[in-house]
């Protein structure tokens, strides 16, 4: 019987019958290749060994083991630090920090004992890195360094040093014989970090792959790896702006619900411990258009400055435009401003901004951006000392939000007096006055001054 060929998508790992130009599963376009899988062994008759299952209720956890990585915000999103035998898939997109990040890590544990951590390339040469290791001021004592790509030779490189931490940068430049595809491609890639996670299991070894997230279908994304490693963390930001956040997306070995903040600077990326502070830290609050929202990443709170300006539009239809806010929320909260609060933004060119370079998606910063702007279309400046919380609804109703008590007491501890919050929710109790209310209409008339 021939071989079936199938297509598969580049982007998302999708399996097709037939080719198309668009993705039916993750809508990209121009990201299906032709695939033929290899032939499967001939179905033996079961000749495996019979093995005593494990008395559940007599498991136990431990604590893994974890090697901290000397870098705080990491060992937070790792869940306290990297676990032998794991594999961890850092994404990001090109040019974000992916390398810098790792490399600051790699310095970091092998500083302490005399452990080695291997370092390998497939997209820089050992000067290359050298000269990104030397900006940062890293000596690199306990690294060792490997150009290449033959990820077969990276498995037998591993078992044989045995390095308390193997680096791939990145697993899009490692291939093997074995597979006719190109690097990149998604059966290289799939088969590359299969080899990789056997190897980190059977030598109880951990290994962090580095995964460029990519907008043309040309080199598999991270997306189609994540069912195979352990951890996959995503470092995120806009690459012109100084911060950076590192998610976590999946962990076999602690919370997702953590998220780390990081400024790059000079020396690379450096841990960023009070978000709220900084972010904060240059808003003109004396000038109308600007109001404080808090906003909620893994397991904390940080305040976050959110700016509009609005402008008389020279043309038929008004403009808007965001930058770090939900392009399409900012239409709903200009509708609802306009029908629920008789707000005039017919003949407004309306712009939000999230100061900072952050990208948000969460539903308790509706509140203050719609403050941000109402202020900046009304010309009056929001009361200074005022946070914002609240999800808003389509008929101006203000909603409630997940981690209010939290919110509130970061906006408290950062020394905001009033603190709007949903009409609705109950029980928090805050040293601030807290101001509730329940329609967009009533929350404006409480905090433009
Ligand atoms: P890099 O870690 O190479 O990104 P990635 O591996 O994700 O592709 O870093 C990319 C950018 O970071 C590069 O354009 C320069 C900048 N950078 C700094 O701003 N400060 C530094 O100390 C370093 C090493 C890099
Ligand atoms: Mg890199």
């Amino acid at each position: 019987m021939p071989q079936k060929t199938i297509y598969l998508c580049n982007s998302c790992g999708g399996e097709f019958l037939k080719w198309s130009g668009k993705c039916a599963a993750c809508g990209e376009w121009n990201t299906l290749v032709k695939f033929t899988p290899p032939k499967a062994s001939p179905a033996s008759k079961s000749s495996g060994a019979v093995i005593a299952p494990l008395d559940f209720s007599k498991v136990t956890t431990g604590n893994f083991n974890r090697h901290s990585t000397g870098i705080g915000e990491l060992d937070r999103v790792l869940g306290g630090g990297i676990v032998p035998g794991s594999v961890v898939l850092l994404g990001g997109d090109p040019g974000i920090g992916k390398s810098t990040l790792i490399l600051q890590a790699a310095e970091a544990i092998s500083k302490n004992g005399s452990d080695k951590v291997l370092y390998i390339s497939g997209e820089e040469s050992p000067e290359q890195v050298r000269m990104r290791a030397d900006r940062l001021k890293l000596p690199g004592k306990n690294i060792i360094f490997l150009a290449q790509s033959d990820v077969d030779n990276i498995t037998a490189t591993i078992s044989k040093q045995k390095p308390k931490l193997t680096i791939i940068d990145s697993v899009q430049a490692m291939s093997t014989a074995d597979v006719p595809s190109g690097p990149g491609s998604i059966a290289q890639v799939k088969e590359v970090t299969n080899r990789l996670v056997n190897i980190a299991k059977s030598d109880n070894l951990p290994i962090i792959l580095i995964g460029h997230v990519t907008k043309s279908g040309a080199v598999a994304g991270p997306k189609t790896l994540e069912h195979l490693v352990d951890v996959v963390l995503y470092l995120e930001g806009e690459r012109n702006h100084q911060f950076r956040i590192l998610r976590g997306i999946k962990n076999r070995f602690g919370s997702v619900n953590e998220a780390g903040v990081f400024n790059m600077g000079e020396n690379g990326l450096t841990e960023v411990k009070n978000p709220s502070e900084i972010f904060i830290e240059e808003r003109e609050a004396s000038a109308p258009g600007t109001a404080i929202g808090v906003t909620f990443e893994g397991s904390r709170p940080f305040l976050l400055e959110i700016q509009s300006l609005a402008s008389g539009t020279d043309f038929e239809y008004p403009k808007r435009s965001s930058v770090g806010f939900d392009y399409n929320r900012l239409q709903i909260l200009v509708a609802v401003l306009t029908r629920r609060a008789g707000l005039k933004l017919a003949n407004q060119d309306i712009y939000l901004n999230i100061a900072g370079g952050f990208r948000v998606n969460d539903p308790a910063l509706d509140l203050p951006a719609a403050l941000a702007i109402a202020s900046a279309s009304l010309s009056k400046k929001v009361d200074p000392e005022l946070a914002a919380i609240g999800e808003i609804g389509l008929t101006g109703e203000i909603r409630s939000v997940s981690h209010l008590d939290k919110r509130v007491a970061e906006a408290s501890k950062l020394g905001f007096k009033k603190i709007l919050i949903p009409g609705k929710m109950n029980n928090i109790k805050s040293p601030s006055s807290l101001i509730r209310v329940t329609s967009i209409r009533e929350a404006i008339r409480k905090s433009l001054t």
